[in-house]
């Protein structure tokens, strides 16, 4: 039955907007319709903030090639070719792959569909000395047994001595705080919010709304993200389970130390042993 305030009828755990979770590990393609709104949301110019964070790790590790596992709309992979690496990029969603193919279209990157759990159906034969996963990519596995396939599947795409780069926007403060609204970034046509809920200790469900100007009003978009809730202890816990090691934990893309109490971001930097 309907509500007097119109919102469908939901249980006292469930935030009104929670209309659809899209879970990646049903073969969902939650990004399916809304690439063009993720690229807005996470432009060009935001990625190219990490360059520097880039450059070091370029230099530090000896790096000259790259594969970008999870790579969205291919701003990463734009970046690290024009730094001089040869890359290659692999995504699960056809449409965001729709969308790093025009973005990339002149450098002859190459690009697959392919799920990071088995980058071997892709890249058998190919390995790197980098492989990164970027911006909440990996949590959108939302088991254990998933995560632990993932990890391995990239560690074995790497070369000797390579490294593995995660960045991920859930971090210990988030879910010590568990913040409920988080204000996203604005821009001038469009605002991107938060809604959050945290309904097991390994689990997050974010509800992205995205409120963008029109001609007569206004535009709103509602995505909803299941999300493997990762404490740096647990992401920790996997990558040695997957045989990495020297794990170097960042709390941002300028090398801040990595703090429970106070990072917004979960970065990780992990080698494949010799
Ligand atoms: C938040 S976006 C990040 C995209 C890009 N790395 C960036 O930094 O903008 C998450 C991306 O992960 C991809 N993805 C999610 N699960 C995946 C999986 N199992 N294998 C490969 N890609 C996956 C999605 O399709 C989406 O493009």
């Amino acid at each position: 039955m309907m509500p007097a305030n119109g919102w469908p009828d939901c249980n006292r755990n469930t935030f009104p907007l929670h209309y659809a979770v899209f879970r990646i590990d049903c073969g969902m393609d939650f990004y399916k319709d809304f690439a063009e709104e993720y690229d807005a949301m996470h432009p060009r110019e935001t990625v190219y903030e990490q360059q520097s964070f880039f450059a070091e790790l370029i230099s530090r590790y000896h790096i000259t090639s790259c594969l970008d596992c999870a790579c969205g709309a291919g701003w990463h992979l734009e970046m690290l070719h024009r730094m001089g690496l040869d890359c290659a990029g692999s995504d699960l969603s056809p449409d965001m792959l729709a969308l790093a193919k025009k973005h990339l279209a002149s450098t002859g990157i190459p690009l697959k569909c392919e799920d990071f759990r088995t980058l071997e159906r892709s890249w058998k034969g190919h390995r790197f000395d980098m492989v990164v996963c970027l911006t909440t990519s990996l949590p959108h596995v939302t088991t254990a047994k998933g995560i632990a396939t993932a990890l391995r599947a990239m560690r074995r795409r790497l070369n000797a001595n390579g490294i593995l780069v995660v960045s991920n926007g859930i971090s210990d403060k988030l879910l010590d705080i568990k913040p409920v609204f988080i204000a996203g970034p604005t821009f001038e046509d469009r605002a991107v919010y938060f809604f959050n809920e945290y309904p097991e200790t390994e689990r997050a469900v974010f509800h992205v709304l995205i409120v963008s100007k029109t001609a007569s009003g206004f535009r709103h978009v509602v995505r909803s993200m299941d999300y493997y809730a990762m404490r740096k202890d647990t992401l920790h816990g996997f990558l040695e389970q997957a045989e990495f090691r020297d794990m170097n934990y960042y709390g941002d893309f300028a090398f801040t130390r990595y703090s429970k109490r106070t990072s917004d971001r979960l970065i990780v930097v992990a080698q494949k042993p010799r």
